[in-house]
């Protein structure tokens, strides 16, 4: 039995040591997270390797010899072992909470340079503010991915406008509720160059697997150069704005040849919108449920981009969408 009790532990071993169990680290805090994560699992298994260890011990040496049909021998308590199996556990919760409450208070160190940025899940999208950076027309930037400078703590305010999200990038491993009425927060400092998924990680309703968007982290330079350009994109406005704010918006949910989206969650605009005048587009947009397509029942396009897009944004991706979908413009 002990062979083969080292053997398993063997194979358990290398199997436990060669696969990459986590995401890779693309945050501060992701090694903060980590660590503390395999204290509890490397403590749990210990637990577990004691008392499973003992339990078949003790099945094997005290089992009963074939027609032995006495009782056991009788016995009432033990205080040592009570006062041990009473006194290690205990020690092992306090060590885990204060370990735990260190790195979290690491984790949510906001230097003073921290940028802020505001997080608002609706079912079934995620949109960005960056309340520091204001277009000319004097309303904060604003986009549907995330994009962030490396190197630089981030402080996201979070909320929802209908039911709860949550907030998770797994590579950075901070997650966060998104709670209506309230502005929940958790702190990031990315740190490393890449794009990385932004998942719903809350049950929201139909669309809660398709509520996924991106997260770029950029050098310095690079991310001055996304802000020059979103600023250029607002102040054009019309259908090249339009253009980008549907990749943005749109394109990981539907399919538009000319955007290069191949979204199919929704119905395929470049068949869908064909034919259809500005009008439709536009109800299409701010009033999803007025006209479902055939298939794609019950709608689980968001409700409320007639909210958080302005007037001039929806009139750029009407216009835009008009012209790349009737044959004719693009
Ligand atoms: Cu939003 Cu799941």
């Amino acid at each position: 039995m002990t062979l083969v009790g080292l053997a398993a532990g063997a194979v358990l071993a290398v199997v436990a040591i060669f696969i990459p169990w986590l995401p890779e680290q693309g945050s501060r805090q992701a090694e903060l997270v980590d660590n503390a994560y395999w204290m509890v699992t490397i403590i749990c298994g210990a637990v577990f390797a004691v008392v499973a260890g003992v339990s078949v011990y003790a099945v094997y040496k005290f089992r009963a010899p074939p027609g032995d049909l006495e009782d056991g021998s009788p016995i009432h308590g033990h205080t040592g072992l009570e006062i041990v199996w009473t006194v290690v556990p205990i020690g092992l919760v306090f060590a885990i909470a204060i370990y735990s409450a260190v790195a979290l208070g690491q984790a949510e160190d906001l230097p003073d340079d921290h940028r802020v940025v505001e997080v608002t899940g609706q079912q079934f999208a995620w949109r960005f503010t960056y309340p520091d950076i204001k277009l000319e027309n004097g309303q904060p930037l604003s986009s549907g991915e995330l994009v962030l400078p490396i190197d630089q703590t981030v402080e996201f305010q979070i909320t929802t406008k209908d039911v709860i999200h949550s907030f998770w990038v797994p590579e950075w491993r901070m997650k966060q509720d998104a709670v209506r009425g309230i502005t929940t927060k958790t702190v990031v400092e990315p740190t490393k160059l890449g794009t990385f998924p932004v998942i719903c990680t809350e049950l929201c309703g139909l669309g809660h697997a398709t509520m996924r968007s991106q997260a770029r982290v950029l050098t310095a330079a690079q991310f001055q150069q996304w802000v020059r350009e979103q600023r250029r994109l607002a102040s054009q406005g019309g259908s090249v704005q339009g253009k980008e704010l549907f990749v943005q918006n749109c394109g990981s949910c539907h399919t538009l040849a000319d955007a290069g989206t191949q979204g199919q969650v929704g119905p395929d605009l470049d068949n869908a919108l064909q034919g259809e005048d500005e009008e439709f587009i536009r109800t299409s947009i701010v009033d999803p449920n007025a006209e479902v397509t055939q298939g794609y029942q019950p709608n689980v396009m968001p409700g409320n981009f007639g909210d958080t897009l302005s007037d001039a944004q929806i009139g750029g991706l009407v216009d835009y969408l008009h012209e790349s979908t009737s044959g004719g413009g693009g």
